[in-house]
């Protein structure tokens, strides 16, 4: 307060009351920095200028505080209007313009967070290619908070210059100038991950880092002061603004409305937020192979889990705290593990055993990418929001469930990490049981993500393990000039590593009892597809003679091409009473165009930064997991489950049809003639929508660094592994 002082607070308020004014009359105040451009996402009819005029008289307050406090260098007091006019933001954007708030979503963050994201592992692949990439896209969109770093860790030695150049090609260049800037928040640590020397210096950079970000952080009395000031200033405004704020088009009252709501925020939420020290949040991003996380994880605790001013390194929450003066409510030290955790459930449970020594759950976020895919993040809805649904989510109604994920290429160039896990454990025990989880867990208590992951843990552990008979496994085989599995020189000679597993697993409850649920999944097959598919039972009595060709089934296509369909019996249309299959179609391409839908990288790295766990795998998600597929896991390893080979570019090995049909599942006649002859007007054959669709999956793969197989897509005849008609599928249709 001492320092505040020498600057005369009526002054300053006199000042800000003028700037507001002045600002709310559209005029610029002499010597006050513009407010930044503001895109007002759906303007309303009223709030046509670039800039609405509440923002402006926001805008206006803060400046002309930062300046009128800034005249004699006094750090703190400008902190304080710069929180003032933070929170003026948000307020006045919630109250006067909702519309603009998603544009303002690097506010959610309270304009106060600090943030530090570490990535080790920088150097290596999956950080230059997902985790570096879906950074810059969280930075670009304004998802990230302002005063950011983000620190690459890695045993390379290379500069920060030379980690930027690495990361430019990876980074979507649309936008040049933002590119740079985001450029600019990356720095670069070389360290060793099993001594203690690297983390040290991490540590004291980023406390000196958080340090140097809370100069100038407000004390109570300045934000007090500040309030005071800012009040004062609004209410001017509001009292004399009258015919300048409709003259820079706002609606009648607009100006008093702003004025009173953040005046009101300001009395409730900077009095509230008021505190030491600003929000530190630290990020950890292990992007590492597991061997290395117990010592990681030790040494990251032991050198890099202190926040500046101390907290963050306790063992309860997120804040903990050693005492003196802390960060502020809210702040975090969090990391994010990427799988494989442990090849079993044994060795599972020692790895999270050795983490859990160092680190609370709560800070800890085991990602799953399958759990930020749009439509596996829509599971919820589409389960527990239409009864059209949940009614017959049950035995009763659904003959059996498939869970498909299918690649149209093969293990080039990483078969020595997949070599010694297969697909079961790549593929299958996360991605697809996570899916299995949320499709068939009872609803929960609450949106809370622990009451979600609850259900989960409770639906998983009602499975049974797999039995092998309840497995079918395959290796592929050089095919039409591409490559076998052992023909990888990454892969051991003579290796017996399924690259196909068909599982079959039943969860024994009351809902579900009796209806199996076939997990399949395969490397170097026709196509690029995960799905699921509910096949209902055929219709009891029917009238129209026998249907049991013609069931019901509902599709969520995770990708490609988002869509949920179902396919159903209708009329023929025309003079005759004849029927055939079609379907109920919400495509999301057609159904939400232009509509981007996020990288699930980009989701739940946001969604850690935000403290929300829903997206991430507890510990006893894992083990019920490990539970279900360890068994067969155990019995595959030593040699005790046939393995068939099928064709690279197949759709897997044949004997898989006789297991999906013993699951109960019946090929429907279904053949889709016209799919969207808007879309191709040009092509209206299923064989020429079909290859559409194929060289759309070989762009999308070559995109992504995946090398896609020339040609691999030709389809093997007719009945596939996947037990779909041999007709051709147009768009790629099931
Ligand atoms: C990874 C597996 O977890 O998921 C890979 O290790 C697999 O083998 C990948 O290719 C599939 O992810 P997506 O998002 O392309 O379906």
């Amino acid at each position: 307060m001492s320092r505040l002082a020498s600057k005369d607070l009526d002054t300053a308020a006199r000042e800000i009351a003028n700037a507001a004014a002045a600002a709310a009359a559209g005029l610029a105040p002499p010597g006050i920095a513009p407010p930044p451009p503001v895109a007002v996402a759906k303007p309303g009819a009223s709030m046509q200028s670039a800039v609405p005029p509440a923002v402006a008289i926001g805008a206006a307050v803060g400046a002309a505080a930062a300046g009128a406090a800034g005249v004699d260098g006094n750090a703190h007091a400008v902190a304080a209007a710069a929180a003032t006019q933070q929170l003026l933001y948000e307020q006045l954007l919630e109250h006067v313009c909702p519309s603009a708030r998603d544009e303002w979503k690097a506010d959610s963050f309270g304009g106060n967070l600090r943030l530090s994201i570490v990535v080790l592992g920088a150097s290596g692949d999956l950080a230059k290619k997902k985790t570096y990439p879906a950074l810059y896209q969280l930075f670009k969109k304004g998802f990230l908070p302002r005063r950011l770093q983000i620190v690459g860790y890695a045993r390379s030695r290379m500069s920060t210059p030379e980690l930027r150049e690495r990361l430019r090609g990876y980074l979507d260049t649309g936008d040049c100038e933002c590119v740079e800037q985001f450029l600019n928040a990356c720095s670069y640590m070389h360290g060793e991950y099993d001594a203690a020397e690297g983390y040290e210096r991490l540590g004291t950079e980023l406390s000196a880092w958080e340090a140097q970000m809370s100069v100038g952080t407000p004390t109570k009395a300045h934000l007090a002061a500040a309030t005071a000031a800012a009040q004062a200033a609004l209410a001017q405004a509001a009292a004399g603004a009258n015919g300048g704020a409709q003259a820079v088009g706002s609606p009648p009252g607009v100006a008093a409305a702003a004025a009173a709501a953040a005046a009101a925020a300001v009395g409730s939420g900077l009095h509230g937020a008021a505190g030491p020290g600003p929000r530190l949040g630290r990020l950890f991003y292990l992007a590492l192979p597991p061997v290395v996380y117990p010592q990681v994880c030790e040494h990251l605790r032991n050198h890099c889990a202190t926040l500046f001013g101390g907290g963050g390194g306790g063992g309860g929450g997120d804040r903990g705290g050693r005492g003196g003066a802390q960060p502020a409510q809210g702040s975090f030290v969090r990391l994010i593990l990427e799988k494989p955790f442990g090849s079993d459930l044994a060795s599972s449970e020692a790895l999270a055993n050795s983490i859990g020594a160092h680190w609370p759950e709560e800070q800890l976020y085991r990602i799953d990418h399958y759990l930020g895919k749009e439509l596996v993040q829509n599971m919820l809805m589409l389960r527990f929001a239409n009864p059209i649904f949940s009614a017959f989510f049950n035995r009763h109604y659904i003959s059996n469930i498939q869970i498909t994920f299918k690649e149209p290429f093969g293990t080039e160039g990483r078969g020595g990490y997949f070599d010694s896990y297969g697909i079961i454990r790549d593929v299958i025990q996360n991605h697809l049981a996570q899916v299995l989880a949320l499709l068939t867990m009872e609803a929960p208590v609450s949106l809370h993500p622990d009451d979600i992951r609850d259900e989960k843990v409770k639906v998983l552990r009602c499975i049974a393990p797999a039995g092998l008979g309840d497995c079918v496994l395959g290796q592929y085989v050089a095919d039409k000039g591409q490559p076998g599995y052992l023909d990888d020189p990454t892969v051991h000679p003579g290796s017996r590593t399924p690259t196909f597993a068909a599982v079959r697993v039943f969860v024994r409850n009351e809902r579900w009892d009796g209806v199996p649920i076939v997990i399949k999944a395969g490397k170097a097959l026709n196509e690029r597809l995960a799905a699921v598919r509910i096949q209902l039972r055929t219709p009891p009595a029917s009238i129209f003679g026998p249907l049991d060709h013609m069931r019901n089934e509902l599709v969520v296509r995770f990708q490609p091409g988002e869509a949920i369909y179902a396919k159903m019996v209708v009329k023929k249309p025309g003079l005759e009473m004849d029927f055939e299959m079609s379907e109920l179609d919400l495509s999301y391409p057609e159904r939400y165009k232009g509509v981007v839908i996020p990288d699930a990288y980009e989701r739940l790295i946001l969604d850690c930064i935000r403290g929300d766990q829903q997206h991430f795998v507890r510990r006893d998600e894992l083990r019920a997991a490990w539970a279900i597929f360890t068994p067969l896991l155990h019995a595959i390893d030593a040699g005790a489950v046939p393995l068939h080979p099928y064709p690279y570019g197949s759709r897997g090995p044949a004997a898989v049809d006789g297991f999906i049909t013993d699951s109960g599942y019946v090929r429907t006649e279904y053949s889709w003639q016209q799919a969207h002859p808007s879309h191709h007007p040009q092509m209206s054959t299923p064989a020429q929508l079909a290859a559409a669709a194929r060289e759309a999956a070989a762009a999308r793969d070559a995109a992504s660094g995946a090398a896609a197989p020339q040609g691999a897509a030709a389809a093997s005849g007719s009945g596939g592994a996947d037990g779909v008609s041999s007709a051709p599928t147009p768009a790629g249709k099931l």
